[in-house]
């Protein structure tokens, strides 16, 4: 990490993600986290009609053209080694929610985790599952170093996924969010590798 010059270099070098395939995780209870294909393009128009994911994703999807090119951009976002977004899913059947990383940065060492899941897989503890999974994957077999989670101080159940993932309360961000209701303040949660779990 550490160069002949003294100055720090790439936490991870480039091509540990664009050299490979994107993984499929397990997941307790029969799930998975696998990548998004072309046939979950249904889910990401459920998604984009759901309130709690519009607001609190931000994401919406107008078409089924609109949901295809946006699983096109996932699987060019990882060759371009900047975001890692997995599908939730039993194994052969459809995506029932999203996590991944999105803002990765190899040569800082850092990424932001993001998170839906479809109202029918709620109440079932999976986004902490996912982001457990997702936090191994991403210091253990890529190598980052600070991992954030954040989200607005209005949605309690986010809050409480980060607390069960094991991501420590940093602080508060001010204005940091644009909703159609104004501005809201986020907080800031992080995992730094070897915290405890
Ligand atoms: C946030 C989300 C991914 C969590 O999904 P999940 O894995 O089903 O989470 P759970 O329902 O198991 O809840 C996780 C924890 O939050 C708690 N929780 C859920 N809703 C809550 C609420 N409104 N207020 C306070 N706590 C809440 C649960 O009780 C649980 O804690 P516990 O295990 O100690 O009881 C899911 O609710 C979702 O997709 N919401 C809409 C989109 C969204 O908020 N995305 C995140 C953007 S940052």
């Amino acid at each position: 990490m550490i160069s002949d010059n003294g100055i720090p270099g790439d936490v991870v070098p480039a091509g540990r993600m664009a050299g490979g395939e994107q993984p499929v995780l397990a997941l307790p209870g029969g799930l998975q986290l696998r990548p998004w294909r072309s046939d979950d393009a249904e889910t990401l128009l459920t998604a984009g009609q759901d309130p709690a994911i519009r607001t609190w994703n931000r994401f919406t999807v107008g078409s089924r053209e609109e949901a295809c090119a946006r699983i096109e951009r996932m699987h060019a976002r990882w060759r371009a080694e900047i975001a890692a977004i997995w599908a939730i899913a039993r194994p052969d059947g459809p995506a029932v929610g999203l996590c991944g990383w999105g803002d990765i940065d190899l040569h800082g060492g850092s990424a932001e985790i993001l998170y839906w899941l479809l109202p029918e897989a709620r109440g079932g503890g999976i986004a902490v599952e996912a982001t457990r999974r997702l936090t191994q994957w991403a210091f253990d077999d890529l190598g980052l170093h600070r991992l954030r989670l954040c989200h607005s101080v209005a949605n309690p159940a986010s809050c409480r996924v980060a607390e069960k993932a094991g991501y420590t309360y940093e602080g508060t961000q001010r204005s940091a969010l644009l909703h159609s209701d104004g501005w809201h303040d986020q907080h800031l949660h992080a995992r730094v590798a070897g915290d405890a779990g």
